[in-house]
């Protein structure tokens, strides 16, 4: 089963467009990783500002080699460039334990 790593970041509601232009833009590097599944940007819909960052990889071993390589340093020029639009994040980590879809 796959794991799961979230980027958990706050943004204030002033920088909300700011990121999502940023991902709209993203480098598209991850999606070439070793061992990537998938990624999915959520926007906080309850009145909290933290948007949830959501990856899914074959192993950890795969998330830590992705996040000490190029491709993360290339995922994440914008923040160096132009600063970052969130005022804190946390790294939440998760095993998939179990999993279905519609139709399966
Ligand atoms: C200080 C911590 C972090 C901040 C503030 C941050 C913020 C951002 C921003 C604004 C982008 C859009 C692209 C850009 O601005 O260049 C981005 C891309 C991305 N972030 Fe982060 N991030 C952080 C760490 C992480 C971590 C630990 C993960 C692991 C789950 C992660 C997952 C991703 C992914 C998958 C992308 C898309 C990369 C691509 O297209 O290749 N981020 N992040």
């Amino acid at each position: 089963m796959s794991i799961v790593r979230i980027n958990a970041i706050k943004v204030p509601p002033e920088q909300a467009p700011e990121l999502e232009k940023r991902f709209a833009a993203r480098a598209g590097a991850v999606e070439g990783s070793e061992g990537f599944e998938r990624f999915e940007l959520l926007r906080p819909t309850d009145g909290r500002d933290t948007y949830f960052v959501v990856t899914h990889w074959r192993s950890v071993a795969d998330f830590d080699a992705w996040l000490a390589g190029a491709s993360f340093q290339q995922g994440h020029k914008a923040h160096g460039s132009q600063g970052p639009v969130s005022t804190e994040s946390e790294l939440l980590a998760f095993d998939v334990v179990q999993e279905t879809s519609a139709g399966s």
